[in-house]
């Protein structure tokens, strides 16, 4: 296939929230470092209940953890085959037309500090299944050159989001939330902020068993509890300077069960999460970013009403609408993120910002398993 001209990429982007597989198919000005995208398609795919169940033991030693692992390495690969054929169907497109797939993977352990972090997801069997060249593991090289490994996709939302004359930063809020800052003329910057939705999507599970909390609206239906927020704020990664990255290794139901009392209200809780959300961003805006002018949301996060409303009264001097307003669907940024990378990979060029994961040079990051 030849390098040069438009080529088509497939995304495949399964985050913290342990939700499900976002699948983009976008064409790529190929050979270019500035983009056009075109977003031709797209696919969701939730996870089952006891896939969700064996990810989440995965992310704390268990027993015969390695054999555990390797096993939902290759269900994965399946999924995310699956995936992708409904995703080329859909769009009438022909595996032998995609360049690669850019697969994330799922995280089940990120421990820069230890010099590792770890997605599953097996590439070799993705590749064998899909017929398509796949790159995967683009956090490991970084992690290496002594960066984060994450967040990667804060140079996607430079190429694709940035503007010349406005200050604008983009909130991912996925599991995880994390930022890219651009301000105009100066270097593009970005880390982990915090909590997410994660710790609001497994207090709700625990109490009324769903998955996440509907457009914020149980949450709504509390009271914050400002004690309870401020033991909660107290957390060192939050006043931690950048670069940071975070994951379920620190933020989960175990951190949250020893900031309760015991006797508090679940809706207030919940409540009381959703504000933990909305300051971990806006502290992160107000103490790096400053001048910021407008502020972009993505990931499922976008859709939570309450969290988007009171980040909107936290940061009254910004306006905050999702990246829908560019033109970007919030719910497909990640993945198309993905597709970008794959395609930086393919063509050697580095893809990480050493700014942001705090590596020690620019690597080309990623592993490619010819289709
Ligand atoms: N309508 C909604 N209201 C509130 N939260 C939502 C809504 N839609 C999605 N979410 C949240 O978004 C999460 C999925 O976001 P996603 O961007 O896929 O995160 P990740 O990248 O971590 O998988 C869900 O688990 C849920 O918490
Ligand atoms: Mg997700």
């Amino acid at each position: 296939m030849a390098l040069n001209g438009p080529a088509l990429y497939v995304g495949i982007m399964s985050g913290t929230s342990l939700d499900g597989i976002d699948t983009a198919l976008v064409e790529l000005a190929d050979g270019q470092f500035r983009l056009p995208v075109r977003l031709l398609a797209t696919h969701y795919q939730a996870y089952a209940h006891p896939l969700k169940g064996a990810l989440l033991a995965l992310h704390h030693p268990t027993s015969n953890e390695l054999h555990q692992a390797q096993l939902i390495s290759n269900e994965l690969a399946q999924l995310y085959a699956a995936a992708t054929a409904i995703l080329l169907q859909a769009a009438g497109i022909d595996p032998s037309q995609v360049r690669a797939i850019g697969c994330h993977g799922q995280t089940i352990r990120h421990r820069p500090e230890h010099g590792y972090t770890l997605q599953l997801g097996s590439a070799a069997l993705l590749a064998e299944l899909s017929g398509i060249t796949v790159v995967s593991d683009f956090r490991s090289r970084d992690i290496a050159a002594g960066g984060q490994g994450a967040p990667l996709v804060p140079a996607f939302h430079d190429q694709a989001l940035r503007h010349p004359d406005i200050h604008r930063v983009i909130v991912n809020i996925g599991g995880i939330s994390n930022l890219t800052d651009l301000p105009p003329g100066r270097l593009t910057t970005g880390f982990d902020c915090g909590p997410g939705n994660l710790l609001m999507d497994a207090w709700i599970a625990q109490h009324c068993g769903e998955a996440y909390d509907k457009d914020g609206a149980w949450a709504a239906s509390g009271q914050m509890i400002p004690a309870l927020l401020q033991v909660m704020l107290n957390e060192p990664f939050l006043h931690a300077a950048p670069p940071k990255s975070s994951g379920r290794d620190l933020f989960n139901l175990a951190w949250l069960n020893s900031k309760l009392r015991g006797d508090e209200s679940p809706a207030d809780v919940q409540a009381t999460l959703l504000a933990l959300t909305s300051h971990a961003i806006a502290d992160a805006i107000r103490g790096f970013c400053a001048g910021a002018q407008e502020v972009y949301l993505c990931g499922g996060g976008a859709h939570n009403h309450a969290l988007v409303q009171h980040l909107s009264a936290s940061l009254p001097d910004c306006l905050i609408q999702a990246t829908d307003t560019l033109g970007m669907n919030a719910d497909w940024v990640e993945a198309i993120a993905f597709a970008w990378l794959a395609q930086q990979a393919m063509h050697g060029h580095c893809a990480n910002l050493p700014a942001v994961t705090g590596a020690r040079h620019s690597c080309i990051l990623g592993a490619i398993y010819q289709a």
